[in-house]
C-alpha cells in the first residue's frame, strides 16, 4: 500500500478548504481564489513526494509548444503530472477537447474548474471527481500521485542498477585496455596520439590511467548522445569524440564493442524510453545533468570531488547572465553580443551558462559572437560532450542551422596560465581552438568554478594538482596580504580560478562573475583576496542571491 495517501483529515486537505474559504472572503474573485488554493495544494502534494511544482513550465509535444498551468517534476526533473485550471463558467469537457487538439500531455493531467476535476492517464479519462467533497478530492490526488508510467519504473530501476554496476563495468573495460597496452601495437599507436593531446591540453603530467578512464567513460556513455539527443553523427562531429573513437577502433582485437553495448541494453533502453517521454529539449538537458552527476558518483567519486562535478541550477545561471548583461549596458555601454565583448566560461560543465547567453544575444549579433567571441573550457570528457551538444543545440534552435561551437575547448583552464610551448599539436582541431582562445582579448569571465581545498587525508589520493604560475600568483598576492595564520583555505580551486580570471583580463576593463559561498565574503583567510579584489574594482561590487558574486574591474 502506498504510504503517502491523502485522507480528508490530513492538513494539506484541510488547508485547501480553509484557503478556498478565506481567499474568497478577501474579496478575491471566487475563481481566482479556487485556482490559487489548488495550486497551493499541488505544491504541497509535490513536496510530499520529493517533487517540485513548477507553474507554467513549457513543454513541446509532437513539435507543439504548450504550457500547462502546472507541472510536477521528480528529482530527475522528469514530469510526473500536470495540472490545467479552467474557470467555473467553462464547460470543462469542451475545454478538455480544445487542449487535446493542442496536443497537451495526457499522461497524468488534472483538468479542473474549482468544482469538477477530470483526470487523464495514458491518453484516457480515468477519473472524474467533485472537488467540494474532501473524500473525492483525496481519491483524485491519490490516483494522481500513484501513477508511474511503466517506462519510468524501468528507468528508476535501471539507473539504480547502472550506478551499482558502473564500477564493475569500468573495471572490466580497464582490464581489456591494460591488456591492449601490453599486446596490441595498433592500440598503442592510437593511444599515444590521444595521450599527447591530453598532455598538451589538460596536464603535461597526466597519468596513463587517467586517459584510460576517459576511454571507459566514452564507451559507457556515447550511446546516450546518439539516442537521447538523436545525434547519430555525434562521434563523427565532435572533435574529441572523433579522436577517442580512433583509439577505441584500434581495440577491436581485444574487445567486442557490439557485445559490450548489448550487455548494457537494459540501461540504455530504459534511459532511451524515458528520454522519449521528454519531448522538450530543456527537459532532456535537465535529465542529462542528472545522468552526468549520477554517473560520476558511481564511476569515480574522487574525480567528482576534486573537479566539483555538480551542475549549476538554472535560476542561478539565469540570475548571473542577466546581471552581466545589465552591467555591460549600465557600466560599459555595450551588450552581450557587442563586438568588444569576449566571453569565457572557464569551467563550463554541461554548458549551462553558454546556453543561457546564446538565448540572450540578439539574433542579428549571434552568428558573429558564436563564431568569434564566445568560449568555454572543460577538463572532463563527459561534461565536455554534454556541453558541446547543449550549446550547439541552443544555437541551432535559434538560428535554424547547426554549426559546431568552435569556442569549446577540452582543456585545463588553469594550465593555460603556464607559459609553455604549445604548437606541438596545432594540427589537432582542439589545439587550434585553444590557441584561438589564448589570443582573444577576453573581457567577461562567467561561471561556477569547482570548490575543493584538497584531500581530507593523505590516503585519499585526490589532491588538487599544483599549478606553477597560478599557485605562485596566489602566494604573492592573496596569501602575502593576508593577516590569517592559517591560510589553507587559499588552496581552494575557487581561489585559483579567481586569481586566474583577474589576471586573464590582462588589465582590460571587464567583468568576473562567479558563483560563491559566503566564506569568501567574511572569512579571515580571504582577507588578502578581498583586498586585491577591492583594488581592482573602481566601479561596483555586487552580491546577489545564492551568494553569487559579481566583480567588476574598470
Ligand atoms: C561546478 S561545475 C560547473 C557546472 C556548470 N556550470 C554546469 O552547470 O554544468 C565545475 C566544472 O568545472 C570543471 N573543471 C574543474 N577544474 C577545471 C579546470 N582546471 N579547467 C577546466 N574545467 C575544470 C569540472 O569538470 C566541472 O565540470
Amino acid at each position: 500500500m502506498y504510504e503517502n495517501r491523502f485522507k480528508p483529515a490530513h492538513k494539506p486537505i484541510k488547508d485547501y478548504y480553509k484557503s478556498v474559504a478565506s481567499l474568497s472572503k478577501t474579496g478575491a474573485k471566487h475563481e481566482t481564489a479556487l485556482r490559487a488554493a489548488f495550486q497551493e495544494l499541488l505544491t504541497t502534494v509535490a513536496r510530499k513526494q520529493g517533487w517540485t511544482f513548477v507553474p507554467e513550465n513549457p513543454v513541446t509535444v509532437k513539435g507543439h509548444r504548450v504550457v500547462p498551468d502546472g507541472t510536477l517534476l521528480n528529482e530527475h526533473n522528469i514530469p510526473r503530472g500536470y495540472w490545467e485550471a479552467k474557470d467555473l463558467a467553462d464547460d470543462l469537457d469542451a475545454e478538455i477537447q480544445k487542449k487535446k487538439t493542442k496536443d497537451y500531455p495526457l499522461n497524468n493531467i488534472i483538468f479542473e474548474n474549482g468544482r469538477d476535476a477530470v483526470l487523464y492517464q495514458n491518453g484516457i479519462e480515468v477519473s472524474r471527481k467533485d472537488l467540494t467533497d474532501a473524500e473525492q478530492l483525496c481519491q483524485l490526488l491519490n490516483i494522481f500521485i500513484e501513477y508511474t508510467p511503466k517506462e519510468m519504473q524501468t528507468f528508476a530501476q535501471a539507473v539504480a542498477k547502472f550506478k551499482e554496476d558502473v564500477p564493475e563495468l569500468a573495471a572490466g573495460l580497464e582490464k581489456k585496455i591494460t591488456k591492449a597496452h601490453e599486446k596490441n601495437p595498433a592500440f598503442k599507436k592510437a593511444f599515444a596520439d590521444f595521450f599527447e593531446l591530453c598532455r598538451s591540453s589538460l596536464n603535461p603530467n597526466i597519468s596513463q590511467h587517467a586517459v584510460d578512464e576517459m576511454l571507459v567513460q566514452h564507451l559507457l556513455t556515447q550511446r546516450l548522445f546518439r539516442t537521447v539527443f538523436h545525434r547519430q553523427d555525434f562521434t563523427r562531429r565532435n572533435v574529441i569524440a572523433n579522436e577517442v573513437e580512433k583509439v577505441i577502433d584500434s581495440l577491436h582485437r581485444d574487445f567486442d564493442r557490439s557485445k559490450f553495448e548489448r550487455d548494457l541494453d537494459y540501461f540504455y533502453k530504459a534511459i532511451e524510453q524515458t528520454a522519449r517521454t521528454l519531448e522538450d529539449y530543456s527537459q532532456k538537458q535537465a535529465f542529462m545533468n542528472t545522468v552526468y552527476e549520477e554517473f560520476f558518483k558511481g564511476f569515480s567519486p574522487k574525480t567528482a570531488d576534486t573537479h566539483g562535478i555538480v551542475y549549476t541550477p538554472q535560476e542561478i545561471v539565469d540570475f548571473m547572465c542577466a546581471s552581466v548583461d545589465e552591467v555591460l549596458q549600465s557600466e560599459f555601454g555595450t551588450t552581450l553580443g557587442g563586438k568588444d565583448v569576449w566571453i569565457l566560461d572557464p569551467c563550463t560543465g554541461t554548458g549551462n551558462f553558454m546556453v543561457n547567453l546564446i538565448n540572450r544575444i540578439p539574433l542579428g549579433e549571434l552568428k558573429d559572437a558564436y563564431r568569434k567571441r564566445l568560449f568555454a573550457n572543460e577538463i572532463m570528457l563527459l561534461p565536455y560532450y554534454i556541453a558541446a551538444m547543449n550549446i550547439e543545440h541552443a544555437y541551432a534552435e535559434r538560428m535554424g542551422e547547426y554549426e559546431p561551437f568552435e569556442g569549446l575547448c577540452f582543456v585545463d583552464t588553469l594550465e593555460l596560465a603556464e607559459d609553455k610551448q604549445r604548437d606541438l599539436f596545432l594540427s589537432l582541431e582542439n589545439s587550434k581552438r585553444v590557441e584561438r582562445q589564448r589570443k582573444s582579448p577576453i573581457t567577461v569571465i562567467i561561471g561556477n568554478p569547482p570548490y575543493n581545498v584538497g584531500q581530507k587525508s593523505e590516503n585519499d589520493q585526490n589532491k588538487n594538482r599544483k599549478y606553477g604560475v597560478i599557485d605562485k600568483r596566489v602566494k604573492e598576492t592573496y596569501s602575502a596580504d593576508s593577516k590569517a595564520t592559517n591560510k589553507n583555505a587559499l588552496s581552494d580551486a575557487y581561489v585559483k580560478f579567481f586569481r586566474w580570471a583577474v589576471d586573464r583580463l590582462q588589465g582590460r576593463d571587464g567583468i568576473v562573475c562567479y558563483v560563491s559561498n559566503n566564506s569568501f565574503v567574511d572569512q579571515i583567510a580571504f582577507d588578502g583576496m578581498r583586498k586585491h579584489l577591492a583594488n581592482c574594482m573602481t566601479t561596483s561590487f555586487r552580491l546577489g542571491p545564492f551568494g553569487g558574486t559579481l566583480c567588476l574591474s574598470r
